[in-house]
């Protein structure tokens, strides 16, 4: 606006009373529109802000008798845009309260329930099974020295043994103590470290992870799980491991369950035997799984070799013992109806879904 004289100012003084007439607050129909009509009078360059700036440029008397005539305009424009607001307000969160209702008879949301994974629940058996019978947790390394995994357990080095637990080297050995090291191939050097570690009688399980260079396949994996059983007292027999892994299986696979003992070689136990179950999927008929022979290997088993007794320094004369390995995984096959260890690994939610801890 140019530089107003009273004429002047008061002519805007009616344009912008007469815009207000059709432009009422009071009949904005939502709070958009309210908005438009705010900034177009009382924004930063809105029509009557613009009109309250200029009565600066008038004379003294002027401003006393117009200031005042602008300032209730303004006043009341205010009053007007702040009461269609609260009333646009009140209409808006009634009409939002209108659509939101809310039913509280419906039925909650149930959170998605995880599981345990299969092989858990099936270790968690054994162990469970197994501390029930008076065994007590031990545990080791999965990175095993040389010593513990080999040497102690009567596998020296160069040992023919040695092939077939051929396993997987770190690089590098440790140098203040010269040992190389090795994901360890059983859970055997467990064994070791208990009798190291505790004074017979010993009763421990073991259970965990294991390492093999192995072809993977419906029954092989490169890594796979154990449980290893140690007993050590005095006049130990074959006897009392048989009737142990017999509780044992009858608990873990079922009353009805067959057992074999069939003579077999480990250089840690003497004499070794390799233990069978019958096979569960052709109720001992013969099939894939069992390769015809109606039996399923589940562990390996014998009395303490005296040589192992010497290297932890126990005298084979006065302690004897028993030691067994299980097989994780050929436990769970068995029990869940497995047929291809490779499900175990591969993480598929379809799979793991269907063993619930109640099956176990
Ligand atoms: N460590 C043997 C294996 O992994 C199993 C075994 C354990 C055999 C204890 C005898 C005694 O094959």
């Amino acid at each position: 606006m140019a530089t107003p004289t009273r004429e002047s100012w008061e002519a805007a003084y009616r344009e912008v009373e007469a815009a207000l007439q059709s432009a009422d607050p009071a009949q904005a129909p939502d709070l958009l529109k309210l908005e438009e009509v705010r900034v177009r009078f009382l924004g930063r360059k809105g029509s009557l802000t613009e009109l309250l700036k200029s009565l600066k440029d008038l004379s003294i008397e002027d401003k006393r008798e117009l200031g005042p005539k602008a300032n209730s305009l303004k006043l009341s424009l205010d009053e007007k845009i702040e009461k269609r607001q609260r009333q646009l307000q009140v209409a808006a969160d009634e009409a939002a309260l209108q659509g939101a209702s809310i039913d509280v008879t419906l039925p909650g949301y149930r959170p998605p329930r995880g599981r345990l994974h299969p092989l858990t629940q099936t270790l968690q058996e054994m162990t469970r099974i197994l501390s029930l019978m008076g065994f007590s947790w031990a545990e080791g390394p999965l990175v095993e020295t040389d010593d513990n995994n080999f040497t102690k357990l009567n596998i020296p080095e160069h040992h023919s043994a040695r092939d077939m637990l051929d396993t997987f080297y770190l690089a590098g050995e440790r140098s203040e103590m010269r040992e190389s090291l090795l994901m360890r191939t059983h859970t055997s050097p467990v064994q070791i470290r208990a009798m190291l570690a505790q004074k017979p009688p010993i009763r421990v399980m073991a259970p965990g992870r294991v390492f093999r260079h192995e072809a993977v396949d419906a029954t092989h994996s490169a890594v796979f799980h154990q449980v290893e059983g140690l007993y050590v007292d005095r006049k130990v027999t074959l006897a009392d491991l048989k009737g142990t892994l017999q509780q044992f299986m009858q608990k873990m696979l079922g009353a009805e369950t067959k057992m074999r003992f069939r003579p077999s070689y480990f250089p840690f136990t003497e004499p070794s035997t390799e233990v069978d179950v019958n096979c569960f999927f052709c109720k001992g008929q013969g099939c894939g799984i069992c390769k015809q022979s109606g039996w399923i290997e589940l562990l390996g088993a014998g009395l303490v070799h005296p040589n192992v007794f010497k290297a932890v320094n126990y005298d084979p004369e006065h302690w004897s013992g028993f030691a067994f390995g299980i097989g994780v995984e050929r436990i769970a096959m068995l029990r869940l109806g497995i047929k291809d260890i490779r499900h175990f690994y591969e993480n598929d939610a379809r799979f793991l879904r269907q063993f619930d801890e109640s099956l176990v």
